[in-house]
């Protein structure tokens, strides 16, 4: 197979947990969000792998609703680094035409990142090559109980029927209601966790976790995942003959 052609029976949706960073910059005895910057690099990239690979929607977790607990340097140095990207990135992904979009409870977030986010989602509407959801202050419980309140909300003013609630109910008012479940979630790091991320919709998702830490994720070690995950058959709770 051509190197960078896509794997057969590759997933079209893929969602990473990038892990490591800090590890990564610790390693090197430099201050974390010196990893931070290097992982921002690393999006970029693969990203830019993603049409080639077949891959049509690339969710990736950028800030968790626990990451506040982290020191104030790193949080106010990773809200920085995330308004620069957006800035920095946004001519060249609608040239790319990737389409960015943004999970996870946008309220918390400081009002001019709110703007680029906005601004970034208006300003590739119309890309179409790849979808690229950026998960921001995204938890999968925050978000089930988001989209529960708004439920209920539509039941108590009498737009929603409560007997007609069922499994395909709870998915429109997610933050993703607009995206196809994840085929293969990865995680960077080798830590074997799913923190938080995606809980409904990962349910028959495949996971591969990863021992390469999230700055040296290369392209190549992505495109390996996806062949792995060729390989594999799901059989979404059924029986084959
Ligand atoms: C986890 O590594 C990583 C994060 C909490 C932040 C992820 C952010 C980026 C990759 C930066 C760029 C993203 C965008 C969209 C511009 P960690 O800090 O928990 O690493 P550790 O487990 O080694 O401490």
């Amino acid at each position: 197979m051509a190197k960078n052609s896509p794997p057969s029976g590759g997933p079209r949706h893929v969602a990473i947990i990038m892990d490591g960073n800090g590890r990564w910059a610790q390693a090197r005895g430099r201050p974390r969000l010196f990893g931070h910057h290097a992982g921002a690099r690393r999006v970029r990239e693969i990203v830019s792998a993603c049409p080639d690979l077949g891959v049509d929607y690339l969710t990736i977790f950028a800030f968790s609703t626990e990451n506040w607990k982290r020191t104030q340097t790193e949080v106010s140095g990773l809200m920085a680094l995330f308004r620069r990207y957006i800035v920095k990135e946004m001519r060249d992904f609608v040239k790319e035409g990737v389409r960015v979009r943004f999970i996870g409870d946008r309220t918390r977030l400081d009002q001019p990142l709110q703007d680029l986010m906005d601004e970034a989602e208006a300003m590739t509407r119309q890309c179409t090559r790849i979808n690229l959801t950026i998960a921001l202050n995204y938890g999968g419980r925050d978000e089930v109980a988001r989209a529960t309140k708004r439920l209920a909300q539509d039941v108590a003013n009498g737009r929603l029927d409560p007997e007609s609630v069922d499994e395909e109910t709870l998915p429109r008012y997610l933050d993703t209601c607009l995206l196809p479940d994840p085929d293969l979630v990865i995680r960077t790091s080798g830590e074997a966790r799913i923190s938080n991320f995606l809980l409904w919709q990962s349910a028959y998702a495949e996971y591969e976790f990863v021992d390469t830490l999230w700055p040296d994720f290369t392209r190549e070690i992505f495109t390996d995942v996806l062949r792995s995950y060729g390989a594999r058959e799901r059989r979404f709770g059924a029986v084959t003959a």
